[in-house]
């Protein structure tokens, strides 16, 4: 039996979305909004550090960032500031995904070092708010969604852009339960949305002369946005013509990941915001686990920079979130420091932070009180980073693991 009541309703939902999305293009299309950090007197920092292990890893990240910014700081050329309110508590009292005023905060920030933040599923104890960081994505238009997964022994040193505004996700609290029955969520993809992280893939295989960028959709099922992201792919790809491109289904690039043979091929891959979301999560297992991931979510304007795992309320209930392993925030600190032009800070936190995990290992997390503290790790990579000879360091460690790699 078709309900006439209930498909008007859903069709009236459905143009309010579609009015919205219409107007978030005009707004893509008018912006003129961009920051060039080199040419700001005082680049604001803000902390936000989240709930459940957030505040503990974000504390002990912001430890090493102030550390590796300290003349900066001093000089008054950066300001870090820290911003509250993005508990879940907070979150709820007001029934929003970000509070207004922890918005309006952020806004004043060019930069925003961000912890975990926990988001409610259908069920859980809390109401089912939208995700903070879905909601900061799109406040802030931050598109790309960039995570680094490096390994060198298995010869694995991929790049993912993650498109982070669409996809599945733009209208993902914004499904329709038609009836009792039938529930309809929506996937969007727009030109101009496609095109700018398509074209950041690129443009970074270009700066890091990368000659492979790899396009993952699903196209041939989900032809209408996945479709547009594929056309818009041939398209951009004409604009430079000494980068190789191929694409992939997100099903078998789910394989190749754990492929020995083939893995080490891919380079930079590019895919929709859901594909991008499970693919990384496999992606950082293979380097070691989510907690060792860094992301960094660019927009033209402001940029945020995060861990790639949840808020692990479990650890805070079990009173052991002191002992949350920190070095996915710290990653992310690496990846602001890259963005800021700290090249050669970020790359010694990231040869640190390679050595303490990997490698040395004098500092076990354990996630209790038998391993180490996050405040301690992070004294141990700042120690580490002290080390005069770290780059040989780090370099005969790396050299081990390929030799004893090959002889698998
Ligand atoms: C991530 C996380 C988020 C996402 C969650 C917490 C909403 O899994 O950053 O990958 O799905 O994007
Ligand atoms: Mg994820």
């Amino acid at each position: 039996m078709v309900d006439e009541a209930a498909i008007k309703r859903a069709q009236e939902h459905f143009g309010e979305l579609l009015k919205k999305q219409m107007e978030r293009i005009g707004r893509m299309k008018a912006s003129k909004d961009e920051t060039d950090l080199s040419k700001i007197d005082k680049i604001i920092i803000g902390v936000c550090g989240g709930d459940g292990i957030g505040p503990y890893i974000c504390n002990s990240a912001r430890i090493v960032m102030e550390h590796l910014l300290a003349d900066r700081i001093k000089s008054g050329n950066i300001e870090v500031r820290t911003i509250d309110g993005l508990t879940i508590e907070r979150r709820v009292e007001v029934m929003k995904a970000i509070p207004d005023d922890t918005l309006e905060e952020l806004r004043k920030c060019h930069l925003i070092l961000k912890g975990p933040t926990t988001t409610p599923k259908k069920g859980d104890p809390w109401p089912n708010i939208e995700s903070a960081n879905v909601a900061m994505r799109k406040e802030l238009d931050l598109f790309a969604n960039v995570r680094p997964v490096k390994v060198p022994e298995l010869g694995v040193d991929w790049v993912f852009f993650r498109e982070n505004t669409e996809g599945s996700y733009a209208l993902g609290s914004d499904g329709i339960d038609v009836s009792d029955e039938l529930a309809i969520d929506f996937c969007v993809a727009t030109s101009i949305g496609t095109e700018r992280i398509i074209r950041a893939g690129f443009e970074h295989a270009k700066k890091s002369g990368i000659n492979y960028v790899s396009l993952v959709t699903k196209a041939n099922v989900v032809k209408t946005t996945d479709g547009k992201f594929l056309s818009t792919a041939e398209a951009v790809a004409k604009d430079y013509p000494g980068i190789k491109w191929d694409d992939w289904f997100i099903d078998i690039m789910t394989a190749k990941l754990i492929d020995p043979y083939r893995r080490s091929d891919f380079k930079v891959m590019v895919l929709p915001n859901l594909y991008g979301d499970i693919l990384t999560d496999e992606a950082a297992q293979i380097q070691g686990g989510v907690g060792t991931a860094g992301s960094a979510n660019i927009g033209s304007k402001y940029s945020m920079f995060e861990a790639i795992h949840g808020s692990a309320p479990r650890m805070v209930d079990e009173g052991r979130a002191q002992y949350a392993d920190p070095s996915s925030m710290i990653k992310a600190v690496a990846m602001m420091l890259n963005h800021m032009g700290e090249v050669e800070k970020a790359a010694k936190l990231e040869m640190a932070l390679d050595i303490c995990c990997q490698f040395e290992k004098k500092k076990t997390m354990t996630g209790r009180s038998n391993g180490a503290t996050g405040d301690e790790f992070a004294q141990y990579v700042m120690d580490t980073m002290a080390r005069s000879d770290i780059k040989a360091v780090w370099q005969s460690y790396v050299d081990a693991a390929i030799a004893k790699a090959k002889t698998k």
